[in-house]
């Protein structure tokens, strides 16, 4: 008796997902960077579309411009942070974008560090390239079961003034009991060491628990409290015996990548980017993803929308 043989492996449909090898980088190091996810002319329309949503937003009524004094005016910016998850908002620079009377020190183009959160649900292109087949056959490979895309962001890091991000992680902005955040990060253009690149603790998502949350605080507005009663690593990270925090003097390794990248990043993993002292922009597009079946909790100051967080499906 004679079998049919099998499609050689050249007919097969290109790979959705990832390949064995990218998802051992990623259980290995924390973050996998995968070149070409975009096309150029993808890469080119959000940047063109970040770029038309920072001309066109009046900061006529935007709170960071009611400041008139020197006094801190507490929690005015709090609320337009906090209902900004299912809204289209945007965040100046926290350093440098004002000077000392509270005047624009760039135009206002030139001074928002990040818009968000709904992106990727308000927006039909951020939509189209997030809730995608491929992300969500990404999302699988990873081992969701019920992929939800809770929040997104562009990044600008503006010329001359983009900020510094210290060493951090992702999970405790975005805790699920135990953790799943999962990043994904598309570099909208070129990310240099000049413009400042992220870079990566390897392997540090095996050893830094996530001890603390950031929650929506009783007196109002938002800070830190400590993970006293979740679990600190995924189920599938055993806990070490020893532990990196974020303050410990580890190794980076820089991320430089082209326009139309891709990079995950494990919600444990340590990674930071320094300030964009260059002349160029350094704009990226990232939204998150946590497991459905897993519990979110109710204290973290991003609370669904009443349709719930986005599904990522095929
Ligand atoms: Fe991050």
């Amino acid at each position: 008796m004679t079998t049919t043989a099998s499609p050689k492996p050249a007919d097969a449909p290109a790979t959705l997902g990832l390949t064995s090898e990218q998802r051992a980088f990623f259980d290995e190091n924390g973050y996998l960077i995968l070149p070409d996810a975009l096309s150029a002319d993808e890469a080119a329309a959000l940047l063109g579309e970040s770029q038309t949503m920072l001309r066109d937003f009046s900061i006529a009524d935007h709170p960071m411009t009611k400041f008139s004094t020197g006094e801190k005016e507490d929690h005015v910016g709090d609320d337009y942070f906090l209902d900004s998850g299912d809204k289209i908002r945007f965040f100046f620079e926290e350093v440098d974008a004002f000077n000392e009377a509270g005047e624009l020190t760039k135009p206002k183009e030139r001074a928002i560090n990040k818009i968000g959160h709904y992106l990727h649900h308000l927006s039909p292109p951020f939509r189209s390239i997030s809730l995608s087949a491929k992300n969500a056959a990404i999302a699988k490979a990873l081992g969701f079961h019920d992929p939800r895309v809770l929040q997104s962001m562009v990044i600008c890091k503006q010329p001359e003034i983009g900020g510094r991000v210290p060493p951090h992680q992702d999970s405790p902005f975005l805790y699920t009991n135990p953790p799943s955040a999962v990043g994904f990060w598309y570099a909208l253009e070129d990310c240099t060491v000049n413009n400042g690149c992220l870079s990566f603790a390897k392997g540090t998502h095996k050893t830094s628990p996530v001890k603390q949350r950031f929650v929506r605080m009783a007196e109002g507005g938002t800070g830190f409290v400590d993970n006293n009663d979740g679990a600190q690593f995924p189920p599938d990270i055993q806990a070490p015996d020893v532990t990196t925090d974020i303050q410990s003097d580890v190794e980076y390794t820089m991320g430089e990548v082209k326009a139309g990248t891709l990079v995950l990043i494990h919600g444990n993993v340590l990674h930071k980017s320094e300030k964009n002292l260059s002349g160029k922009s350094r704009f990226i597009y990232t939204f998150h993803v946590i497991e459905g079946q897993k519990k979110y909790d109710e204290r973290n100051w991003l609370q669904p929308p009443e349709q719930g967080f986005s599904k990522l499906e095929a």
